[in-house]
C-alpha cells in the first residue's frame, strides 16, 4: 500500500501531535458544487453516481481537486444498507429518499434479516477504486447510518419531522424495534469492516436522528447499538490503527456517555461548545466540529472570524478535526468553502506549537 502523503487527519482522531488542525466537511461531495452537478447529469441520477466505483471515484476527488481537504469520504448514501436489505430504496425528485417497503407489519419486521452483503460489493469496489485514486494523497473516510438512524428510515419510508411510526413502535412494541436495532448493528458490523478491508482508512457512524429520542431512549435504542458495532470493528489494516468516529446530531447533552462507548472520536454539531465538550470529554476522545453550515452564507470575512472562534475554544494540542457540524448546504458557494479550509490550516498552526 502507498504511503500515505498527508496523515494529519488520522494522526489528530488518535491525539497525536500535529503541525495545524486537519480539515474536511461533511457532505463535501456534493450539489453545491458545479462539477459535481455536471457528473451527476451523465450518471443519469444520484444512485446512478453511488454504484458506478469510477462515478464514485470522481466525485470523491471533486473537493479535494478544489481544496486542500485532509481527508477524503466515500461516496455513497447511508440508505444503501435498506436498500441491500429488500426494502426498495428511490429518490423521488425533490422529495429526498424514499422506501418502496416500509417496515410496519410484524411479519415484514420478522422476515427482516441481515443481507448478504454481496448485493453492497459497489460500495467496496469504490473504495478500493477511490484508494488507488488518491495514491496516498490523504487518507479514505468509510462511513454507515448508525442503526436507530438507518431504522428510522426504514419504519417512515423516507424522512420524518415527527417520527410518528418509529416512536409508535419505540412505545407500543419495542421488542420490534429492538429486533430491526440487532438486524441493522450486526449489518453494520459487516458493511463497515467490508469498507476497511477493501481500503478504508477510519469510518464514521451518522447518528443523524439519535437526538429525536428522549433521555432514556437515546441510550436503550442509539447508543447500545453503536457500542455493539464499535466493539466489533477491525481496528487495524495496513499495521495502522483504524479510528472510528461517532456524530449524533444534538447529541451534546450525551457526550460523555458517547466518548465512553469505545470509539476514538465524538462529533459535534455547532450548538455544543467545543472548549466545554473538551472539557467534559477529557482525554478519552478526540472531538470533530463544528462549525455551523449555514455559517457559510455569511462573508468570508465572518466565516474566519467564526473559524478563528471555534479553533480558540478547542484550544492548544492535538485531538481536533475541524469539520462542519452537519452537511454543507446545496446553496453554499465554493469560494465560502474554500475560505473556510485556508482559514482554518492558517490559524490554527498556533495551536500546535
Ligand atoms: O459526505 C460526503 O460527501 C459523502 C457522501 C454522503 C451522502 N450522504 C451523499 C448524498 C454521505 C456521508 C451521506 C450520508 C447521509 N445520507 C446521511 C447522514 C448524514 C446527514 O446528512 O445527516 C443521511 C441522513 C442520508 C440520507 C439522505 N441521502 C438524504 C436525507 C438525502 C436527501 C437530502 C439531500 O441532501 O438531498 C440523501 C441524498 C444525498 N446523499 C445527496 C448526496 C450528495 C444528494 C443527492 C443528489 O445529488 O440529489
Amino acid at each position: 500500500m502507498t504511503q500515505l502523503k498527508n496523515d494529519t487527519f488520522l494522526r489528530a482522531l488518535l491525539k497525536e501531535p500535529v503541525e495545524y488542525t486537519p480539515i474536511w466537511m461533511m457532505r463535501q461531495a456534493g450539489r453545491y458544487l458545479p462539477e459535481y452537478r455536471a457528473t451527476r447529469a451523465r450518471a443519469g441520477s444520484f444512485m446512478g453516481l453511488c454504484t458506478s466505483p469510477d462515478y464514485a471515484t470522481e466525485v470523491t476527488l471533486q473537493p479535494l481537486e478544489r481544496f486542500p481537504l485532509d481527508a477524503a469520504i466515500l461516496f455513497s448514501d447511508i440508505l444503501t444498507v435498506p436498500d441491500a436489505m429488500g426494502l426498495g430504496l428511490y429518490f423521488a425528485e425533490g422529495e429526498g429518499p424514499k422506501f418502496e417497503r416500509p417496515l410496519r407489519d410484524e411479519s415484514a419486521i420478522r422476515a427482516l434479516t441481515v443481507p448478504v452483503l454481496d448485493k453492497l460489493q459497489y460500495v467496496f469496489d469504490a473504495v478500493s477504486s477511490i484508494r488507488k485514486a488518491l495514491d496516498g494523497r490523504v487518507p479514505l473516510i468509510g462511513f454507515s447510518g448508525s442503526p436507530f438512524t438507518l431504522a428510522c428510515y426504514m419504519i417512515e419510508g423516507g424522512g420524518s419531522d415527527d417520527f410518528r411510526h418509529v416512536k409508535a413502535m419505540l412505545y407500543s412494541r419495542p421488542e420490534l424495534l429492538h429486533h430491526i436495532l440487532a438486524v441493522n448493528a450486526q449489518t453494520v458490523t459487516d458493511y463497515l469492516n467490508a469498507q476497511i478491508d477493501a481500503g478504508a482508512q477510519a469510518v464514521q457512524i451518522f447518528d443523524t436522528w439519535g437526538g429525536a429520542l428522549s433521555h432514556a431512549a437515546y441510550k436503550e435504542f442509539s447508543l447500545a447499538y453503536m457500542q455493539r458495532i464499535v466493539a466489533g470493528l477491525k481496528r487495524e489494516a495496513d499495521g495502522r490503527r483504524v479510528p472510528v468516529i461517532v456524530f449524533t446530531k444534538n447529541g451534546g447533552q450525551w457526550l460523555e456517555e458517547i466518548a465512553a462507548i469505545g470509539a476514538d472520536c465524538v462529533g459535534l454539531d455547532w450548538t455544543t461548545d467545543i472548549g466545554q465538550a473538551r472539557a467534559r470529554v477529557g482525554d478519552k476522545v478526540a472531538l470533530q466540529g463544528n462549525f455551523d453550515p449555514n455559517a457559510l452564507f455569511g462573508s468570508p470575512a465572518a466565516i474566519e472570524a467564526e473559524a478563528s472562534r471555534i479553533l480558540a475554544a478547542y484550544g492548544q494540542g492535538s485531538g481536533h478535526v475541524f469539520n462542519l457540524g452537519h452537511g454543507i448546504s446545496q446553496h453554499a458557494d465554493p469560494e465560502h468553502a474554500a475560505a473556510l479550509v485556508a482559514a482554518v490550516h492558517r490559524l490554527s498552526r498556533q495551536y500546535h506549537q
